[in-house]
């Protein structure tokens, strides 16, 4: 079975997110985690989540991986980590997820949407804007 959405005609909208056919890459990596997982009773830390943190540790080629429930929570935790506070703002690309905002909205900061590189490039906050925003009171900005 092919679950991967098929555009039907030229003028159809390209999916800007396809996760079926990320899964079906590696569903069988996925299950056969999810059955260690079940059959372990580890559901929080556990083997499989050490495990998990020394992979992204290796992949990201750092020390120490910490896993969190959510990326909304890793967000959270690295603005917290930077000292955001009520009250601050956050200089942050519109062409995003919709937790890249809240995320700055939780703490009680002010999200700040600023332009990014054309869509032939990075899609990444411009160098322009960031000279632009020195006026904002901006305690962190995302690429
Ligand atoms: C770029 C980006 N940031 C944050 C999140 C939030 O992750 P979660 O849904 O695990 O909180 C997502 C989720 O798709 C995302 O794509």
């Amino acid at each position: 079975m092919n679950a991967t959405p098929q555009p039907t005609s030229i003028s159809d909208p390209i999916p800007q997110l396809d996760l079926a056919a990320q899964f079906s890459a590696i569903s069988g990596e996925i299950r056969a985690a999810i059955e260690r997982v079940v059959a372990s009773q580890q559901f929080v830390l556990g083997r499989e989540g050490a495990a998990l943190e020394e992979e992204i540790a290796k992949f990201c080629e750092v020390s120490h991986g910490v896993g969190l429930a959510s990326g909304t929570d890793a967000l959270i935790l690295a603005l917290r980590s930077c000292g955001v506070r009520p009250g601050d703002e956050v200089l942050l690309p519109p062409f995003t997820f919709v937790a890249t905002g809240s995320a700055v909205s939780a703490l009680g900061a002010k999200p700040v949407f600023a332009d990014i590189r054309s869509l032939s490039s990075t899609f990444t906050v411009s160098p322009r804007t960031w000279i632009q925003s020195s006026s904002l009171r901006a305690r962190v900005s995302y690429p």
